[in-house]
């Protein structure tokens, strides 16, 4: 998603507002480090934290959120429930505890982290749909100002576009050697908005040919064109790091535009990086 920088917004399908590039928080050490490098993301100018229960850091980053010295009103941050945790009851008490352990009173955005799929349920759709009951009703309440999901395909997305309220957001792993077009194309004829997961392939994409070609013509690092390649197709990258210096550079994609060829490039790829992780294989 375009902006001209880290604390430049977009609107959401409900017209709240999201900064365009989120700092995600998947496998910081539930300690210092975690409490620290939010903190490093949020002087550097990041404004949206990516959380979610499965993360186990749900008390450091908090921690680092509340300590960062910036007012909460300023701060996106969104938190997921996890698959152990699904149907109405469990997901309204997994909500209660990562608000706990994050020390927060609201969230911007609530997710399902992972759809039921038929190869574990016969019952998929409705114990997504009880689910996503509770969403709507913590959104209702105004305990989030925005609910979605996360890892859904169009027949998981189709069985919620009845619901009273429809999902505004879906995060997927999309970088570009995983791109995900029945997926991408379904959000955008239905005005769902994208959220990249994996925005540079767990590191695995930045070593691709084309994409240390474009480095090279652009003069960037590797990690940036991925990053801007996202937001160029409209999608907002969650990019993670420990390490300062990147958190920096993943942040210095707003001064320089990737033209329509090398987008193409980068379109027509090759599969590379993708995690193996899809809804008809998770089982943890
Ligand atoms: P590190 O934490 O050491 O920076 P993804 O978000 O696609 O899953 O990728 C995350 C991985 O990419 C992490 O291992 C992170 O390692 C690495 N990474 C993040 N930013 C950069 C960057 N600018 N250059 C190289 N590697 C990066």
């Amino acid at each position: 998603m375009l902006g001209n920088g880290l604390k430049d917004k977009v609107l959401l399908p409900n017209g709240h507002k999201i900064p365009c590039i989120g700092y995600g928080t998947y496998k910081l050490p539930d300690d210092e480090t975690a409490e620290n490098c939010v903190k490093a993301a949020i002087e550097i100018g990041y404004r949206h934290i990516d959380e979610a229960a499965y993360y186990f850091n749900e008390k450091s980053v908090g921690k680092g959120i509340r300590d960062s010295g910036v007012k909460r009103e300023e701060l996106f941050i969104t938190s997921k429930v996890w698959t152990n945790n699904r149907g109405y009851d469990k997901t309204m008490a997994s909500f209660d505890q990562s608000m706990k352990d994050l020390g927060l009173d609201y969230l911007d955005l609530f997710l399902i982290h992972w759809p039921a799929d038929a190869h574990e349920h016969d019952d998929w759709a409705e114990i997504n749909l009880d689910t996503w009951k509770a969403l709507t009703e913590l959104y209702k309440e105004g305990r989030v100002k925005a609910i979605g999901v996360s890892n859904f395909w169009p027949e998981h997305l189709e069985a919620l576009m009845e619901a009273e309220i429809r999902p505004m957001v879906n995060q997927i792993e999309f970088h570009p050697g995983y791109r995900q077009p029945r997926v991408f194309d379904y959000c955008r004829e239905n005005g769902i908005l994208l959220e990249a997961w994996s925005p540079l392939g767990r590191a695995k994409v930045l070593g691709h040919e084309t994409i240390v070609k474009l480095a090279e013509k652009y003069g960037r690092s590797p990690a940036q064109i991925c990053l801007r390649w996202v937001m160029q197709k409209d999608v907002i990258p969650l990019v993670k790091s420990l390490n300062r210096p990147r958190i920096e550079e993943n942040a210095r994609v707003f001064d320089f535009a990737i033209e329509d060829e090398d987008m193409e490039l980068i379109d027509n790829m090759e599969e590379a990086g993708f995690s193996g992780h899809t809804p008809t294989n998770v089982t943890f």
